[in-house]
């Protein structure tokens, strides 16, 4: 059911805009597990897209000092100057890329960023390539902003990665945007240079396609693999890049809403255009939280992600003891993204048969009473994505959990 039709039985008709959105399955399942737990059932969530960790320390500091400075107030349009210097630090020092200041936006999350940039440059009908599995998100903006995603399936055997035959093809008059997001959600799944170049020289033929990057787990990679972001690998691309990025993931600052990105002045402006009719500007507080975020301390970054990867290779392993269960090994992220195909057509305990991915999840949810979402959500089956940002304690439970209602399929 789409949120048009279910807002639609409410007596309210709503805008025509919205009319292809579906209720996203992750919300679904999040509340089905919630109302159960509620029931006193024992469910493991592993949806929940955001680290366990917390907010590092003097990042909290530094909210309370802005507090106190009185820095309450509406900021500059679309970041404060310090951030914006923060920003730009960060792109040189970590990605080898300079942007000016008027090459850099702040928004509130990511996800904005992202709106943002479809509001300002999609007129009806223009085209965005979007590989699969994405970010569900990506597609429900650009069709909000009335473009066509137009998705690309990358499964696992090819290392859920866009090649570049696929994106030759795909490409059309229509085509605006490129969205490609390194390490991936929901895969796990990152491109290297070596990955990336092919990608990149098809893109150099094609003057009028854009690149959007979402770099948004940057930091949170695995077995030594080496982080790189487009406009770094082929300079001539950054007049028309957007490279996106955001203090979520890396620094566990999902409540505080604070993305950004780097791009060509002009599409910078035309962002700002839409975000001072939007917001009027990212929260003052959370931007000088970011301040410290970006120039802070980075050391801890590296204990996290080997927490990160501990829990996955916990994952990862524990999948692949189950029969019909087959997962690749991410590169980043927290997500694995298994696939299910071999449980398909098996029959539950009470007679009924797995057709699909989503069967697999709801059957996952009410007998494992482990909460994941199947790999429909993300444009791409039979899989299920779980997040493994949760204790070690409670993936081993919950991997238990399955392994057993798994043993339970005929
Ligand atoms: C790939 C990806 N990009 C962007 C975002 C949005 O992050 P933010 O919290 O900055 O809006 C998410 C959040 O789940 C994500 O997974």
């Amino acid at each position: 059911m789409t949120i048009a039709t279910k807002i639609e039985e409410a007596g309210f008709k709503p805008a025509s805009r919205i009319a292809s959105i579906g209720v996203s399955k992750i919300l679904q399942i999040g509340a089905r597990a919630a109302a159960m737990k509620r029931d006193g059932l024992p469910v493991i969530i592993l949806g929940a897209g955001e680290p366990d960790f917390d907010t590092p320390d003097n990042v909290k500091q530094a909210a309370k000092a802005a507090i106190d400075r009185g820095e309450t107030k509406y900021t500059a349009l679309d970041g404060t100057p310090e951030l914006k210097k923060a920003i730009a630090a960060k792109f040189l020092r970590e990605n080898g890329v300079d942007y000016a200041l008027d090459e850099v936006t702040v928004g509130t999350g990511a996800k904005q960023i992202l709106f943002n940039a479809f509001m300002a440059s999609i007129n009806p009908g223009d085209e965005v390539i979007i590989p699969t599995p994405y970010w569900t998100s990506y597609s429900d903006i650009v069709e909000i902003c009335g473009g066509v995603p137009v998705l690309i399936p990358c499964d696992a055997t090819a290392g859920f990665r866009l090649k570049a035959e696929q994106l030759e093809q795909a490409i059309t008059e229509k085509t605006r945007w490129v969205l490609l997001n390194s390490p991936s959600n929901p895969s796990g799944a990152a491109y290297g240079e070596a990955d990336y170049r092919p990608l990149l020289d098809v893109l150099l033929r094609y003057p009028h396609v854009w690149l959007m990057v979402d770099d948004m787990y940057e930091h949170i990679v695995y077995d030594g693999f080496s982080f790189v972001t487009p406009v770094a690998l082929e300079p001539k691309l950054k007049a028309r890049a957007l490279t996106i990025n955001g203090v979520s993931k890396a620094y566990a600052m999902t409540g505080w809403r604070i993305g950004y990105a780097g791009g060509p002045k002009a599409l910078i402006k035309a962002m700002a255009v839409i975000q001072s009719q939007a917001t009027s500007c990212p929260s003052s507080v959370s931007q000088a939280a970011s301040v410290e975020a970006l120039n802070g301390p980075q050391d801890f970054l590296k204990e996290r992600q080997e927490s990160f990867k501990r829990r996955r290779d916990l994952v990862v392993a524990a999948l692949n003891a189950i029969p019909g269960i087959d997962c690749r090994t991410p590169e980043g992220a927290f997500y694995t993204f298994a696939g299910c195909g071999g449980l398909i057509g098996r029959k539950t305990p009470a007679g009924r048969t797995i057709e699909t991915d989503a069967d697999f999840t709801d059957y996952l949810l009410e007998v494992a009473h482990v909460a994941v979402v199947p790999g429909s959500a993300f444009g791409l089956s039979p899989y299920f994505r779980i997040s493994y940002a949760t204790s070690e304690a409670e993936l081993k439970e919950a991997l238990k959990h399955i392994a057993e209602a798994c043993a339970k399929l005929a």
